[in-house]
């Protein structure tokens, strides 16, 4: 009898172990594409009204990050450029009709975007126009030292600039806005400030653009560069395109030759990788939102040389490890940012990491426009994903299931 019990009490233990065991194992590690690196660029998984960070997504595996820019303190830079400019500005020619005044129009970009939003409070705010939204035409009326005089400031118009195919961030959408400003609000206008650059150089583009107004952008594209050069743009913002481009490849680098824990964040980043690669500019890691940030610097008619196109950072070079194969998205093929500075940078990049990148493009409305090139998602080690939607990063993982 004794024998018996004890035959039955270590039967049940091996059971009990069977199911723990088997429970573990049903909660592990993914497996197959679900188990590579997901890196998340440029767009972060987000709430498009809150602007809250979708951690779900964030979480998918312990090989998915976000690899951006800092939005906020972009903002705050974007901010500070205009308040700066206005702090040195001659009173009596900026304030074209005179009324003691300065009124500023605002090209808004993506109301649905975290970086969106990120700029139009740090500008907002730097003019005291903030009224706590970042939505279209909520402003208060703010004021502003210009050159030694407190004025008034105020928000005269504001748009988020949706392409007539629903496209956002659209410069063509600027252009007209601007006609329109131009042509309704006259000499009110004393200065133009846009979340991007390819909206301002839309607005300069309007046939009735005020001679001599000054223009803020934010992204230092190489013709925005070269427009400050020229004194047609006054300032933009670098997000450092090169060292966003480079940490996103870096990131996926290191996951695929196995890094673990911070070395995954650190490698190549703050500390040479094995290969003795390292990225020139400081970036900052986020873990609460598993986040490597860029950061952002004024550029202005003072220093834009320093931003012209060509200077690609000389801490990476061609390294020896094992070609990986990755796909990546990009939003909107006509993004001039994305276009114009980001893909160049990871095409210049990739073959220096050994990763070999196939780049998918969409039409910045419709997620399937990148969603159905997003496939044989086999046949590649990583994926790197840029949405037209800030939160449809399920739609992108769900293919990464099975
Ligand atoms: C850039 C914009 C761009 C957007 C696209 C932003 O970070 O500054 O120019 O249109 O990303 O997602």
């Amino acid at each position: 009898m004794k024998k018996i019990l004890t035959a039955m009490i270590v039967l049940a233990v091996c059971i009990g172990t069977v199911f723990a065991s088997g429970a573990q194992e049903g909660a592990a590690a993914p497996v197959g594409n679900a188990a590579k690196p997901v890196i998340f660029f440029n767009r972060q998984p987000s709430d498009p009204t809150t602007g809250e960070i979708m951690m779900d997504v964030m979480n998918w595996n312990d090989k998915t990050y976000y690899v951006g820019f800092d939005a906020a303190g972009g903002g705050a830079v974007q901010g500070t450029l205009v308040t700066d400019y206005l702090a040195t500005a001659d009173p009596a020619t900026l304030d074209r009709n005179g009324d003691g005044v300065i009124g500023y129009v605002l090209c808004i970009g993506d109301v649905g975007h975290n970086d969106s939003k990120a700029r139009t409070q740090g500008v907002r705010e730097a003019l005291g126009t903030w009224n706590g939204s970042t939505d279209p035409g909520q402003a208060q009326e703010g004021s502003a030292n210009v050159g030694g005089t407190e004025m008034k400031v105020v928000e005269l118009a504001s748009m988020a600039m949706t392409g007539l195919d629903g496209s956002t961030w659209n410069a063509n959408a600027a252009t007209d806005a601007m006609l329109n400003w131009a042509t309704s609000l006259g000499d009110q206008i004393d200065m133009v400030i846009s979340n991007n650059d390819g909206m301002a150089m839309g607005c300069l583009q309007a046939s009735n653009y005020p001679e001599g107004v000054p223009i803020f952008g934010y992204d230092a594209n190489a013709d925005a560069i070269e427009a400050i050069g020229a004194g047609r743009l006054t300032g933009t913002v670098s997000q450092n395109v090169d060292a966003q481009a480079a940490g996103t490849l870096q990131v996926i680098r290191n996951l695929l030759d196995g890094l673990e824990g911070d070395a995954v964040i650190t490698a190549g980043i703050s500390v040479p990788d094995q290969y003795g690669n390292k990225i020139s500019a400081d970036m900052e890691y986020v873990p609460e939102t598993k986040a490597l940030l860029a950061q952002n610097t004024g550029v202005t008619a003072d220093n834009w040389t320093e931003y012209q196109a060509g200077a690609r950072d000389t801490g990476i070079k061609k390294i020896n490890g094992e070609t990986k194969r990755v796909i990546l998205t990009i939003y909107n093929s006509a993004d001039n940012f994305l276009s114009s500075s980001y893909v160049p940078a990871l095409q210049y990049y990739a073959p220096l990491m050994n990763i070999d990148l196939t780049i998918v493009q969409g039409d910045g409305q419709n997620e399937a426009s990148c969603l159905d090139r997003f496939t044989n998602l086999n046949s590649f080690d990583a994926y790197a994903i840029n949405m037209v939607k800030t939160n449809s990063g399920w739609d992108y993982l769900d293919k990464l299931q099975y």
